[in-house]
């Protein structure tokens, strides 16, 4: 594993990204800085914020760069179903697949990203509220929903650290 790649819209991937960086002595790129210093099928972790449901930058970074840790940066609490949309849709060509809990910074969203955001809020506020009884993850869920917030939990970074050890022990 030779370095970090990520985007970030609002700066939670960006320090997930650092973070890693830092405790898997890597360097860190942004995906537009990484294709200078980058060479083309260099083997990276590559992280992206979620965008209705899909990992921003992935189509890009797989075209130029072999990887062989992907996560994803989203809003809501690494609860089962959302890790099993993502498991779905990336599990089969990327078996070392994670996702991180971002969080909402909604000053920083502008134009289109701001409404649809807008929109999403709303209606995932309703569904939490619809429920018969909310978990702790729904509360915060919701908390998150109405005011934004920063959820970044470096713990959360403990598990890729073991999957980058093993691969490291493998190479
Ligand atoms: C247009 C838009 C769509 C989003 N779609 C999702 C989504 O499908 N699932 C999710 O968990 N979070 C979603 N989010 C929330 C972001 O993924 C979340 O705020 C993330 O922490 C942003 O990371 P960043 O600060 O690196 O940009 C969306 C945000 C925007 C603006």
């Amino acid at each position: 594993m030779k370095a970090i790649v990520y985007t970030s819209n609002t700066g939670f991937t960006a320090r997930y990204a650092r973070l890693l960086g830092e405790k898997a002595a890597l360097p860190v790129y942004g995906l537009k800085e990484a294709k200078k210093a980058l060479a083309p099928q260099t083997e990276i972790i590559y992280l992206g914020w979620l965008q209705a449901g899909q990992i921003t930058g992935l189509r890009q970074a797989v075209r130029r760069y072999r990887i062989s840790i992907l996560c994803a940066v989203g809003l809501a609490p690494a609860v089962e179903t959302q890790l099993r949309e993502l498991r779905k849709r990336y599990q089969a060509a990327y078996p070392q697949l994670f996702y991180l809990q971002g969080g909402l910074k909604m000053e920083k969203l502008r134009g289109p990203q701001k409404w649809i955001m807008k929109i999403v809020c709303k209606s995932l506020h309703k569904q939490i509220e619809e429920k018969k009884e909310l978990s702790e993850a729904d509360r915060d869920t919701l908390l998150l929903l109405e005011k934004g917030g920063d959820r970044v939990d470096p713990s959360a970074l403990e598990a890729i650290l073991h999957d980058l050890h093993q691969t490291r022990q493998a190479e």
